[in-house]
């Protein structure tokens, strides 16, 4: 793990990581999708090492949550003091100053001047499980709106919310009752061919007009459920004005505006919370990935006023148990001091810069869109037709793979970057040389 640059792979996996292969189909759940047959022994930083001794530049972080890179020492330090102090005690039954320092940080880094209580859990479909019981206990209302394409987990509420791929509902249902999906603003493939700024938002007079207007009764809408940057659907930003016209929607009729956090949060898109962007104010906010540097946290942040439910309404056993929260602590600590934000925005413009340049001369790059270091670029067999390339996708990520970089899917068509928010620009022109060089070997075959 000495050297920042990618070894060139002979073969992958290599012997040791073989028997893991083999092993792994046998004893683990074959739900589990695995992108790439890489099998890992450690990392630090922004490199990863397999098993056999191969080096990766990872522009993957564990799906957006290594925030700080891997194993940041004052992560590791945090993790290791605490773990000497106090490992578990259950915030839930008692009070943990961990817990309630946590709480207090995060509620106050929240936007918004109102303020806010948090609850905090292990994951992001915990925050997401939270966020749905909680808008339903409090409006007294039974419907949620969702966006097609959106992922919010996979536990049975959270997963009634997710459309981003029919493998996600087959075999599971009756979902939750009471949800109705709507288009998101995708303009790249805008649902009502229309175009930005011309369309002035049809597709938020389609919730308006359609789906309020002329079916769901406004009034029985506990909550609309948004991702700021949609992650998983395809690393989608809308344009200007979209969040904003869906918070005047909300507060119209008296909808809670929940903002999924989970993969755009936490200094990833160059600010704290991606919604900043927009100046929009949620009422209640999701975050996880990112925000323990790999340790299993997330929270659930609400307006004061609208965290209304019973005590024992809600609980977690180790939902923000002190080891995770003293690594979120620790994770706060380094974005803030070692300016990740400001990394995070300004190498992302680059690499956004370097993609589109990318674009000009690929067949294949029909769209690159982001903010920070969320970026995403959606890979067409045609510019014209817009025909999505997915096959050519899996072959991109695994051609970048074999060249030493680690890059992930999202939608059905494009390639997410969403590397440690401490990567440096000279890494990131290696990650951009070798995506290009992918590209343009599975490119030659089109
Ligand atoms: C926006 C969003 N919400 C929720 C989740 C679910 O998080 P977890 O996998 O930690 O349950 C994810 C995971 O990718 C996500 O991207």
């Amino acid at each position: 793990m000495n050297s920042n640059k990618p070894n060139l792979i002979a073969e992958i996996p290599g012997p040791k990581g073989k028997a893991y292969l083999e092993k792994n189909d046998r004893v683990v759940s074959p739900s589990l999708p695995h992108a790439y047959p890489l099998v890992i022994k450690k990392a630090q930083g922004c490199l990863v090492e397999d098993l056999d001794g191969n080096t990766y530049l990872d522009f993957a972080a564990g799906i957006a949550v290594c925030s700080t890179g891997h194993c940041h020492p004052a992560v590791v330090k945090a993790i290791q003091d605490q773990a000497e102090k106090l490992i578990h005690i259950c915030g839930a039954d008692f009070y943990d100053p961990n817990y309630i320092n946590l709480s207090e940080r995060i509620g106050s880094l929240a936007p918004g001047s109102e303020p806010k209580q948090v609850f905090l859990g292990n994951s992001g479909a915990e925050a997401v499980e939270a966020a749905i019981k909680l808008s339903r206990n409090h409006t007294k209302r039974p419907n949620i709106i969702a966006f097609f394409g959106a992922f919010h987990g996979r536990t049975m509420g959270a997963v009634s919310l997710t459309a981003s791929k029919p493998v996600y509902h087959k075999g599971f249902g009756p979902l939750l009752p009471a949800v109705t999906h709507v288009p998101y603003a995708y303009c790249y493939r805008c649902e009502f061919n229309q175009s930005y700024p011309d369309c002035n938002l049809a597709c938020i007079d389609y919730i308006e007009n359609k789906v309020l207007g002329q079916n769901l009764p406004a009034e029985e809408v506990a909550a609309i459920f948004v991702e700021p940057v949609q992650g998983e659907g395809g690393y989608i930003v809308p344009p200007d004005g979209w969040h904003q016209r869906l918070r005047e929607l909300c507060d119209q009729h008296g909808i809670l505006f929940v903002d999924d956090e989970v993969q755009a949060g936490i200094g990833r898109t160059g600010k704290m919370f991606a919604i900043e962007h927009w100046d929009v104010v949620p009422d209640i906010i999701t975050s996880a990935k990112a925000l323990g540097s790999g340790m299993p946290i997330s929270a659930m942040i609400a307006k004061e006023d609208i965290m209304t439910w019973d005590p024992g309404a809600h609980g977690s056993t180790y939902g923000g148990n002190p080891v995770a929260s003293a690594a979120a602590q620790a994770t706060l600590d380094v974005i803030e001091q070692e300016n990740l934000m400001e990394n995070a925005a300004s190498v992302g413009a680059v690499m956004k810069e370097n993609l589109e340049d990318i674009a000009t001369n690929s067949k294949m790059i029909g769209d690159v869109r982001g903010l920070g270091l969320m970026i995403g670029v959606e890979l067409v067999k045609d510019k014209t037709t817009k025909e999505k390339a997915k096959h050519e996708t899996e072959e991109v990520m695994m051609a970048c793979f074999e060249r030493g970089l680690m890059v992930l899917p999202c939608g059905p068509n494009s390639i997410r970057f969403s590397p440690p928010l401490n990567i440096t620009q000279q890494d990131a022109d290696t990650a951009l040389n070798i995506f290009t060089e992918a590209l343009a070997d599975v490119e030659k075959k089109l």
